[in-house]
């Protein structure tokens, strides 16, 4: 069974190269990439926590707090990783090429796996937007590859890290550079959940970003259920 699999040292190296290319490459385009993609968060404003409301009903009355804006979010704008995700709706997967590391035996080097929550889904197949509230939860996993019985085949295995995007239509966040252009984010070793790695969203994401600008920095041609496909 393990024909193909590679080392968690190889790995955690490819992890480190690619994080380091990674954050030479959105420094470099950062600059040219500024002008934030605030005309596509309005439009996901208008259907203000359609996912959020659920969360925030607890909140009592009018007294929605900072804090009470989401459960992954404290009231410094620091972001985690939410426990539950992988039981969220699955967006998509990406399969990422060899050039980007080491590959297995059916020529991946990772898998990308994003998830939303239910709420997102539904908001999103309605208005076309990210509501308020919503999060993406994009994780990185190791790959094993090997002969099975469909033939020549890759399969996802543990998880590197995390890449997470929370939506924020209000700027709640001003002082903080993990928050921007509509959205907080934030990079997670495996190691720590709780604790971002990344420091400013202008530095460590925009740059990479920059082509799903006008989808609000998402790159919805990867996730079908967005597009309503598969409805079950
Ligand atoms: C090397 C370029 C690069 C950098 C740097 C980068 N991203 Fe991404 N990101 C992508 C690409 C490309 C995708 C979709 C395809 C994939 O995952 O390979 C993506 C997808 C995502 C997704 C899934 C939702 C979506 O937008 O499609 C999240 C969440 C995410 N990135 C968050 C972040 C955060 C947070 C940062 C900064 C801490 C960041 N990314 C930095 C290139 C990058």
């Amino acid at each position: 069974m393990n024909n193909g699999a590679r080392t968690g040292n190889a790995r955690r190296r490819e992890w480190n190269a690619s994080r380091a290319a990674m954050t030479t490459l959105a420094v470099a385009s950062a600059i040219a990439a500024t002008a934030a993609g605030v005309a596509a968060s309005t439009r996901a404003a208008t259907v203000a926590g359609r996912a959020a409301s659920p969360i925030a009903a607890t909140a009592a009355g009018g007294a929605a707090s900072r804090q009470k804006f989401s459960p992954y979010v404290d009231a410094r704008g620091s972001i985690r990783v939410p426990e539950d995700y992988r039981q969220w709706a699955f967006l998509g997967s990406w399969h990422i090429g060899p050039e980007m590391g080491v590959d297995d035996e059916a020529g991946v080097a990772g898998f990308h796996n994003v998830y939303t929550q239910r709420g997102t889904l539904e908001a999103f197949r309605e208005t076309g937007g990210f509501p308020d509230g919503a999060v993406l939860v994009k994780e990185l996993l190791k790959s094993e590859g090997g002969a099975l019985t469909t033939g020549q085949v890759s399969w996802a295995t543990d998880i590197e890290g995390w890449f997470v995007m929370v939506k924020d239509s209000q700027g709640r966040f001003p002082e903080n550079p993990l928050w921007g252009g509509g959205w907080g984010w934030a990079l997670f070793t495996s190691d720590d959940p709780g604790n971002t790695v990344s420091s400013n969203w202008r530095v460590d994401c925009l740059g990479c970003h920059t082509p799903a600008k006008d989808t609000d920095w998402v790159f919805v041609q990867g996730y079908p259920p967005l597009h309503g496909a598969g409805s079950r």
